[in-house]
């Protein structure tokens, strides 16, 4: 079983963020995960829209996952899409109306993901696990930093596959971001998850060639 690795480039190098995504490419990373944070939704605030156009434009073998840490997603969902988003995942915890969000992001190109804060039960995305959804993001440490201890979401992992393998779903994605490495990768990844968010791990990595292929296997 092969996962996705999305690289959280919050932990890059910024002020050498072309090369630092080239190193990703060279290193057999799949994805690039582009966290928007707005200081309100989350206590922390880091890049957004003119960044991630920057960013789609040099990492073209990658797919670009946005993750949204913002107070009402659906207004910016166009201007992501623009920037050269592959894939725009938001909170349900966000104000933003959750069937609507899905709605504005499939008449973009983009594909959807829906993110769980670690207080938010597995039942709440249950009704919008349909063919509209391509991910579900199992946030396993409170949003908002890089380098952050793992919690461990395994249950709420292994009801969420369950679900969407009982509903005929089985293609359905599910994600983790928060304090993921060579160790925390294979509790998830048991519990079914298959795409691996890392940030600190590979960015701090002396060989992020076989750091990638540890979190892959
Ligand atoms: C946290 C972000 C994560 C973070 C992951 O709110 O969503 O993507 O950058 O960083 P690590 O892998 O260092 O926990
Ligand atoms: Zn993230």
């Amino acid at each position: 079983m092969i996962n996705i690795v999305s690289a959280s480039i919050l932990s890059a190098d910024l002020l050498n963020l072309e090369s630092e995504i080239k190193k990703l490419e060279e290193n057999n990373v799949d994805w690039i995960h582009f966290d928007v944070m707005d200081g309100v939704f989350v206590p922390n605030i880091s890049y957004g829209i003119p960044v991630l156009a920057q960013v789609s434009k040099v990492s073209k073998c990658m797919e670009c996952d946005v993750h949204l840490m913002i107070t009402d997603p659906l207004k910016y969902i166009r201007q992501f899409d623009e920037a050269g988003a592959d894939i725009i995942t938001f909170h349900i915890e966000s104000i933003s109306d959750t069937v609507e969000t899905v709605k504005a992001i499939r008449q973009t190109k983009c594909n959807v993901g829906i993110a769980l804060k670690p207080d938010t039960p597995a039942e709440a995305v249950f009704p919008y696990i349909n063919e509209h959804l391509t991910m579900v993001l199992v946030m396993t440490v409170e949003p908002g930093f890089g380098g952050q201890a793992f919690m461990d979401m395994s249950e709420k992992i292994r009801k969420i596959r369950r679900y969407a393998d009982e509903h005929g779903f089985c293609d359905l994605l599910i994600q983790v971001d928060g304090g993921i490495d060579e160790y925390t990768s294979g509790i998830v990844k048991s519990a079914g998850a298959n795409v691996l968010v890392s940030g600190s791990y590979l960015f701090k990595a002396d060989d992020m060639s076989s750091a990638v292929e540890k979190l892959k296997r």
